[in-house]
């Protein structure tokens, strides 16, 4: 695990869900995987060993990403094991529902410290560190089109990923690193299920003309898409994978 490696990919929360999703398909398509972790660790454990007896690498790492010391200490990491860093998904996000008048501060700020500083932070090691030819995914929601009552701030910090990712696409200027957002839809995870009754679920999954809700599989791919050959010419953009909800 110590030999130098030229695909190397941090994915935030990848402990379940969407980035578990991602970590076993970039593992798949060649590169050496960290799976980054707030609590999970025997989830990001089990996952790290799944992906190594498929002949893959994987590497699971605690870190916060709301905390910066813990991210830099995320790429420190990464470099010690793999030897530099290609490729960053930021997936590691939180939801917690609540309308502007009812949501408490202790929801406002979890949502910003996470899902917009959490990318912040991970952006400027990002910024610092990427080799050459990298390539940075960031993940904002189809709600920032939806505007779906009782998702205010949680799209809000959304809405602002979207807006870092265009500008960062610009200060990564000569230096062969694409930065691109993918907005999921309706997605079958935690995040989405927790707190939903099955009629809820139900009438959120039929929104979409395929009737059906995403799978973490559906978002890895575009995942994939974006992180491969193919994807390169994509640059500064936001790439909803909704099955058409929006
Ligand atoms: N599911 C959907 O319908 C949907 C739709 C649109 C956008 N998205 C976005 O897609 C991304 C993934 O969502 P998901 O549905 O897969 O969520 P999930 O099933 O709840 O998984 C969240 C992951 O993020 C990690 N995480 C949470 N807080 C973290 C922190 N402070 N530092 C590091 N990791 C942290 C969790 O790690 P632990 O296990 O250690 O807690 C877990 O691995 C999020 O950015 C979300 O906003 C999801």
């Amino acid at each position: 695990m110590s030999a130098p490696h030229h695909n190397v990919a941090i994915v935030t929360g990848a402990s379940r869900g969407i980035g578990a999703a991602i970590a076993e398909r970039l593992a798949a398509d060649g590169h050496a995987v960290v799976i980054n972790y707030a609590a999970s660790a025997p989830a990001a454990e089990a996952l790290a060993a799944k992906i190594e007896q498929a002949g893959g690498t994987a590497l699971p790492v605690k870190a916060d990403v709301s905390d910066p010391e813990a991210v830099a200490r995320l790429f420190d990491a990464t470099e010690t094991a793999f030897g530099g860093v290609d490729v960053l998904i930021n997936n590691a996000g939180i939801l917690k529902l609540a309308s502007l008048a009812d949501g408490d501060d202790e929801l406002v700020d979890s949502q910003i410290a996470i899902n917009l500083k959490g990318t912040l932070n991970t952006l400027r090691q990002a910024s610092r560190r990427l080799r050459e030819g990298g390539r940075i995914v960031n993940f904002s929601t189809s709600v920032v089109g939806l505007k779906l009552e009782n998702y205010g701030v949680y799209a809000a910090t959304k809405a602002a990923v979207e807006t870092l990712t265009g500008i960062l696409a610009k200060e990564l200027r000569g230096r062969d690193i694409t930065v691109n957002a993918v907005a999921p839809g309706p997605t079958a995870t935690d995040l989405f299920l927790d707190g939903k009754s099955e009629e809820l679920v139900e009438r959120l999954a039929k929104l979409s003309p395929m009737e059906r809700l995403g799978t973490p599989r559906d978002i890895a791919g575009t995942v994939a898409f974006l992180v491969g050959a193919d994807g390169g010419w994509v640059n500064g953009q936001v790439l909803r994978a909704n099955g058409g909800v929006i």
